[in-house]
């Protein structure tokens, strides 16, 4: 036989044993606590191949699947073990109480900062960062996310879907809107402009990413330019931008960006006299000179990085939300007139609502939980292990299962899977945003992660979605437009096209119809 042919077949055979051997031996450490085994890595390029049984994952799969994959294992904690590129074992989780272990340790259960390196790129920040970074961060960047700056998103949302009603919806009786998301992205976009960098920003005044004369954006277009572009610049090499208009416009967004956030803390920083102002970047600012010895905690980059942080985290996740808020109430008639019900009990004359009605709204606020339970924007949240360990969970029958997880495995909070076990949610598939009033399970419910890592924006979130919601129900009723290649659908399809999805950067609605009708 031919010598090359010999050597390239000794050594691919020599290959192949020791990627054998390694997923023997990644079996052995988790002692085959059983899951899915495949020949590739579920992450890396392979989980954008559709699933192949035994070697891939398959694209979206945790959305999917909901809570069958653990039902089939009749387990809340499964594993997945594969052999290429290189041996790996992880976990995916939805069992309540192993969850609330994990986010109750940060030590043991760091968050996995490589994957999160796109991140950087304007510098060291929050959400990418993990030990004394990340506390410097959250030291910094907690306190702004205040009772204050909790009432100023509450009052310029009000502003805002006033905005809206009285100068773009106008007199009309009906709007027809072909995705919901055309509305919901705009708003959720003048909210961290106004309540996250102090600039307001209106309806009215049209978008448009190229620039007006020199090279420059309105402040407007750079966050909805660089927001809507982030994937592009997370992924498109820099050699490959001056080939599409779109590749170069996204750059001058955050070019521009960049311009503006140190134009605005220079502003801030020179004033004589430090206004009272709420919006985060203020907020950050004023934090970060600390006053006893002068200096300034964080240095400008990483300032500009984590407000940036901020609309990349906050942006996307809230006009998603919303968007299948809306889906959902135009679908459910029945809980659309209760909840309208339920303001006009609170707000009897038909006033905005103030930061004092909140309490009294507390069934908007179940609208929201409720599809965030069902349509979490974030569907899992990636941990690792730090140290050799175990997770406890439990079968059907009640016994007690002992899973051990190797040190750096990998270890997925499964948000989709505990959302839908049916071991904390009756009827998980069903609408009912009365489940949240009275008892409910709290550890059960993920959308903004838990522990100390979680979701600093959730108030900021949660008020902007409820003043939304409450005041389009006061004035308007939403129903699922009317197209002809639609008329002879039954329910369950037109809710399944309705709230179809697609992976993103979070949970992305395809394609939400709506007509909002005047109430009077
Ligand atoms: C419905 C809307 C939102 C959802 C579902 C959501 C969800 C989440 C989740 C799951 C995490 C943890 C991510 C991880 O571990 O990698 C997180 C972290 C974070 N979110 Fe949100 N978020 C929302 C809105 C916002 C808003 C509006 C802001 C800011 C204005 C924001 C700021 C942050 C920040 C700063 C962190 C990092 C916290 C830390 O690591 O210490 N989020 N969010
Ligand atoms: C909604 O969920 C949050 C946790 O994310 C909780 O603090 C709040 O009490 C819930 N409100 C209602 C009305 O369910």
């Amino acid at each position: 036989m031919n010598t090359v042919l010999l050597l390239v077949l000794t050594v691919g055979t020599l290959w192949a044993i020791q990627k054998i051997v390694g997923f023997r031996r990644a079996l052995v450490s988790i002692n085959s606590h059983p899951g899915l085994r495949t020949v590739f890595s579920i992450r890396g390029l392979a989980s954008l191949l559709p699933r192949i049984p035994y070697i891939t994952g398959g694209r979206n799969k945790a959305w999917q699947a909901k809570h069958s994959a653990f039902a089939e294992l009749d387990l809340d904690i499964v594993s997945f073990v594969s052999a290429l590129p290189k041996a790996s074992t992880g976990f995916a989780v939805a069992d309540a109480t192993a969850i609330r272990e994990i986010v109750g340790s940060r030590q043991r259960f760091p968050k996995p900062v490589a994957m999160y390196k796109g991140l950087l790129f304007f510098g060291g920040n929050i959400v990418a960062s993990e030990a004394e970074d990340w506390k410097r961060y959250r030291k910094i960047c907690g306190p702004s996310f205040s009772e204050p700056n909790n009432r100023l998103v509450w009052d310029e949302t009000v502003g805002i879907m006033n905005d809206l009603f009285d100068n773009v919806w106008g007199g009309k009786t009906e709007i027809v809107s072909d995705h919901a998301l055309e509305i919901t992205m705009p708003l959720a976009l003048f909210v961290i402009g106004a309540a996250g960098f102090g600039r307001r920003m209106s309806w009215n005044e049209e978008f448009s990413a190229s620039a007006k004369g020199k090279g420059e954006l309105s402040f407007k277009d750079t966050l909805h330019t660089v927001s809507e572009g982030f994937l592009i610049k997370l992924l498109v090499p820099e050699w490959a931008v001056p080939f599409r208009k779109r590749f170069r416009e996204v750059i001058l967004g955050f070019q521009e960006l960049e311009r503006y956030m140190h134009d605005m803390i220079e502003l801030r920083r020179k004033a004589e006299k430090k206004e009272e102002r709420y919006d985060l970047l203020s907020s950050l600012l004023d934090a970060n000179d600390d006053p006893v010895n002068g200096q300034s905690l964080l240095s400008d980059q990483e300032v500009l990085a984590n407000i940036f942080i901020f609309l990349i985290a906050g942006h996307e996740t809230t006009a998603h939300s919303l968007c299948f808020a809306m889906a959902l109430l135009a679908l459910y008639q029945d809980e659309q007139e209760h909840t309208y019900q339920q303001i006009k009990k609170a707000i009897p004359d038909d006033r905005d609502p103030t930061f004092h009605h909140l309490s009294a709204l507390d069934y908007v606020e179940a609208v929201m939980n409720e599809t965030l339970r069902m349509y979490p924007p974030v569907v899992s949240i990636p941990k690792v292990s730090a140290e050799d360990t175990t997770l406890a969970t439990t079968n059907s029958a009640g016994e007690k299962i002992i899973v051990p997880i190797p040190a750096g495995a990998s270890v997925n909070l499964h948000v989709v899977g505990l959302h839908y076990n049916p071991k904390y949610w009756e009827d998980p598939y069903q609408f009912n945003p009365s489940r949240f009033l009275g008892d409910w399970p709290r550890d059960a419910f993920l959308p903004f992660s838990g522990g100390v890592r979680s979701c600093l924006g959730r108030r900021f979130a949660e008020l902007e979605s409820i003043v939304a919601i409450t005041m389009i129900l006061q004035k308007y009723k939403i129903t699922v437009k009317e197209e002809p290649q639609f008329a002879g659908e039954t329910f369950e399809q037109k809710k399944e096209r309705v709230l179809k999805t697609k992976p993103g950067l979070t949970l992305t609605p395809v394609r939400v119809p709506l007509v909002f009708t005047r109430r009077d």
